[in-house]
């Protein structure tokens, strides 16, 4: 990984003034502009349709043709980089289905190791060491859509983790999981030494993991600093849809 304090050039994960619309011409991000450094875990947090899932979605070239810049580990998202930049930033997505798509929980986790070109046996260490982080251990050869919610929200985030990347974008990672696994979660993150931005709606899992917090409502950032203080201002959570836990 690379080094945490300040010894890196520029910031891990960097947006510049990104304004981004949907081909429908809804604009979903309206100039944003935020850094994450390495080692630096972050909550994103906002109403829905804020746009949190839009703003990920470009860290690792799946949405583009906005205007702005984005670097992630001093490489700018252009499609030259993408390879390089998606072995570094392991993003989930907000649904499991967008990203589960072969007939075995086993395929799913596999893939990434598999494109990352390791060893047959070195794939299948990392698949089970990844089911067992997510505390499904004996998981491997069930049906992805046989599985509840729940339980492809914890495929979905173990086929990333099977890649051990320096770089965790998950988004909304707590959504249906119940109150242990969504505990052993907070345990599993707190433990990983990954750079971390997550959305979430989960204001006890934002006060809980995360020093420091972005707002984003209607396209852009409201509030950039100390989880802390942003939960201290009831009226400006309010304001955005927000509630302190
Ligand atoms: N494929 C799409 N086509 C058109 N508009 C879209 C599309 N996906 C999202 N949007 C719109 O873009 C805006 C931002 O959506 P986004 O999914 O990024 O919000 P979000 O902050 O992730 O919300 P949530 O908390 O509900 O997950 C919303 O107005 C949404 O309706
Ligand atoms: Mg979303």
């Amino acid at each position: 990984m690379t080094a945490i304090n300040g010894t890196s050039q520029e910031p891990i994960l960097h947006v510049h003034d990104l304004a981004f619309s949907y081909p429908d011409g809804r604009q979903a991000l309206a100039g944003v502009t935020m850094h994450v450094d390495a080692g630096e875990k972050v909550a994103l947090v906002g109403p829905n349709g804020a746009g949190k899932s839009t703003l990920m979605l470009h860290f690792n070239g799946i949405l583009k043709g906005g205007s702005g810049r984005i670097r992630v580990a001093g490489m700018d998202v252009v499609k030259e980089n993408l390879g390089v930049i998606r072995a570094r930033v392991g993003l989930v997505f907000q649904n499991p289905d967008d990203q589960l798509f072969s007939t075995t929980v086993f395929d799913d986790v596999a893939f990434g190791p598999l494109h990352m070109g390791y060893a047959a046996a070195e794939v299948r260490r990392r698949v089970q060491a990844a089911l067992e982080l997510v505390g499904i251990a004996d998981f491997a050869p069930r049906m992805p859509h046989h599985l509840s919610v729940g339980e492809r929200k914890r495929v979905a985030l173990a086929t990333v983790l099977a890649m051990d990347p320096s770089i965790l974008v998950l988004d909304e990672p707590t959504a249906g999981l119940d109150p242990r696994g969504r505990r052993s979660l907070i345990h599993l993150l707190r433990g990983l030494e990954a750079t971390m931005l997550v959305s979430t709606h989960d204001m006890a899992l934002v006060a809980e993991l995360f020093p420091r917090t972005i707002v984003l409502d209607r396209g852009r950032v409201v509030a950039d600093g100390p989880t802390a203080g942003i939960m201290a201002d009831p009226a400006f959570l309010e304001a955005h849809g927000l509630e302190a836990p």
